[in-house]
């Protein structure tokens, strides 16, 4: 099945992913600029009706652009709706991206029907993301229009089972749009997702090392210094499993290889969990792709480069 129609003008099937605190206007326009869709989960705008600024700033910028460089490939952006009971913004958010009619929506953690009819209402679509099976029968059962696979690696909240698994056993059911995520960091890392069935990438953690992104200088150093093995997989910090940098939690007066398990009763997606130092802005969320992150160049030269890799990876493979 061929991508849907705002998708099929991409310079590199890429989406760069959306990342709390770290995702904001400057790093969407600069992946949008470059070529790659980019993304921001709607409450990093706050209070909510900051969300209207950037929508609108996001807009002006990309139109302006795409008048001063009429050749230029400009990709769609994308908005993340977290949709939870904890999400006491998600309908005037929504409100919000119909009046601006984002382009695409991605949902997480739950399907939600409103949430999809808002979208479809002037012509949007919808990408949810998934860790297995069941949650992408409930998401196209909902009309999802799309499905992200969120595989073992991924930055965040991620899940635990393989692309090369959880891609094929997606594609017996859906052969509409699909996404793969997970430690993918290289251009060639992208061509490998389409190679086993994914129409386009979809990363994160890459983009937190670049000069537009909303990160310390030290979490992008941390990247640079870190590999896999660096990563911890752990439930403590919201009460749902997901990926951080080890040092972020030594720097956080624990014990990354000693970390209890979560009260679930203490679940929270935005911060806290059962320690006083929060997720994400001083427990530092990464993918195991922080191996493949050598620098924090700006995003125009993180794509020149993933362009390349891709492009090299496919004679590579066509020529052995
Ligand atoms: C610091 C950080 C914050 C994130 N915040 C969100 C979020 O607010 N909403 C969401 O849907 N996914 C979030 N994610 C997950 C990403 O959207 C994406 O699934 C993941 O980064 C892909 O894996 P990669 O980091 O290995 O490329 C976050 C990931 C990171 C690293």
């Amino acid at each position: 099945m061929s991508l849907p129609k705002v998708l099929q003008n991409l310079r590199l099937p890429v989406v760069g992913a959306p990342m709390f605190i770290v995702s904001g206007p400057e790093l969407v326009i600069a992946q949008c600029k470059a070529g790659i869709v980019g993304s921001f989960p709607a409450l990093n705008a706050r209070p909510q009706h900051v969300l209207d600024e950037w929508l609108t700033r996001i807009n002006i910028e990309l139109d302006q652009h795409k008048k001063d460089n009429p050749d230029a490939i400009v990709a769609p952006y994308a908005v993340n709706q977290i949709c939870h009971g904890s999400n006491n913004r998600l309908m005037e958010d929504m409100a919000t991206c119909v009046k601006h009619k984002v382009p695409i929506v991605i949902t997480s953690l739950q399907a939600n029907k409103d949430v999809y009819e808002a979208v479809h209402s002037y012509g949007g679509i919808i990408m949810h993301d998934v860790i297995n099976i069941r949650h992408t029968e409930k998401a196209l059962s909902m009309g999802a229009d799309g499905i992200i696979a969120v595989c073992t690696g991924a930055g965040g909240h991620a899940g635990t089972l393989s692309p090369f698994a959880l891609i094929p056993e997606i594609r017996k059911i859906h052969d509409g749009l699909l996404l793969c995520s997970g430690s993918l960091a290289t251009g060639g890392s992208v061509l490998g997702a389409q190679a086993i069935g994914a129409d386009l990438g979809y990363i994160g953690t890459r983009f937190i090392a670049s000069k537009e992104a909303n990160a310390d200088e030290g979490y992008k150093q941390m990247l640079v210094d870190s590999a896999a093995k660096d990563v911890v997989y752990s439930s403590l910090f919201t009460g749902v499993s997901g990926n951080y940098l080890a040092k972020s939690i030594t720097a956080a007066g624990m014990d990354p290889n000693n970390l209890p398990e979560a009260d679930k009763s203490a679940m929270n997606f935005g911060s806290g969990g059962n320690s006083d130092k929060k997720a994400w802005k001083d427990i530092w969320g990464a993918g195991q792709g922080t191996g493949s992150i050598n620098d924090s160049p700006s995003i125009a030269d993180i794509i020149d480069r993933m362009e390349s890799e891709y492009k090299a990876a496919k004679v590579r493979i066509s020529s052995s």
